[in-house]
């Protein structure tokens, strides 16, 4: 495994290389990620790795400078899995000041967008330039950060870029957890408490499956119960898997989502429903 710093290196290592399947990651790897750096491994004859805590994705109150950076724990995980680790410098991915922006779909400024005004636009410029640089045939994010997921599909798809997105299923702790670096910021008791985001989620997705179609009242039910626990909640939605629009009548393809805050750490989670 190459560990490659600059883009200049990057690109001599990646010039005679044909099948390049890449994992955009900020490091302080856990099991999810390297689950797809798996599904990574299975796609192609190269597998590359970024590592890079973007800047232009962090809001001025958000963890940037906290962001756990453990590049030498992350690059021994990868060993033997990753062909290439690329953790680029700032200066390297912005050369000069970014004047220049991918603006992500209207949906960029719903859900998660509603409350990190900006964020999607940061992510889709970086992984815009991650893709220009490692020139992948198939790139793997994670379904945790559904929307994202949602928005590079999109952009992948608008900009006509030849990547296939996969899309991989979130890896959970034993008690249903979603694995996310950010979880460490817990303490012990919001740890524990931690768990009710998911159980929530996955109440709301029995009951859509049982047959309630009341879509706004579970939604106010889902927030009130996390809200009475104590958990400060951006939102709980239903929405399509399609577009994550508001889903229509007799729409079967759903995804029940959350943002909410325990203490200081802010948590994402959603399901997938088929009905
Ligand atoms: O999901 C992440 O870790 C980041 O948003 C990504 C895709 C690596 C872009 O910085």
């Amino acid at each position: 495994m190459q560990k490659i710093h600059t883009v200049a290196e990057l690109r001599a290592r990646l010039a005679d290389e044909t099948t390049v399947a890449f994992v955009p990651t900020m490091g302080n790897l856990h099991e999810g990620h390297i689950e797809l750096v798996r599904i990574a491994r299975a796609r192609g004859s190269c597998v590359v790795v970024s590592i890079f805590v973007n800047p232009l994705q962090f809001g001025p109150n958000e963890d940037f400078d906290k962001y756990p950076r453990t590049l030498e724990a992350d690059c021994e995980k990868l060993q033997g899995l990753a062909d290439v680790v690329f953790a680029p410098a700032v200066s390297d991915m912005y050369p000069e000041k970014q004047t220049i922006f991918v603006e992500p779909p209207p949906i960029a400024k719903e859900l998660c967008g509603e409350f990190r005004p900006g964020h999607f636009m940061g992510v889709a410029t970086v992984v815009l330039k991650l893709f220009n640089l490692v020139q992948p045939q198939v790139a793997v994010f994670g379904k945790k950060d559904y929307q994202q997921l949602a928005i590079i599909r999109q952009m992948v798809i608008q900009l006509n870029l030849p990547i296939e997105i996969v899309g991989a299923e979130t890896s959970r702790a034993a008690d249903g957890l979603a694995l996310s670096s950010r979880n460490q910021y817990l303490s012990g008791a919001e740890r524990t408490e931690a768990v009710f985001l998911s159980q929530t989620l996955r109440g709301m997705a029995e009951a859509l499956k049982g047959g309630t179609t009341d879509y706004a009242a579970l939604e106010r039910e889902a927030g009130a119960a996390l809200a009475k626990r104590g958990w400060v909640v951006e939102y709980v939605a239903i929405r399509s898997q399609k577009d994550l629009g508001v889903p229509g009548q007799g729409e079967r393809k759903l995804v029940v989502l959350a943002a909410a805050r325990l203490g200081k750490t802010r948590l994402i989670d959603n399901f997938e429903v088929c009905l």
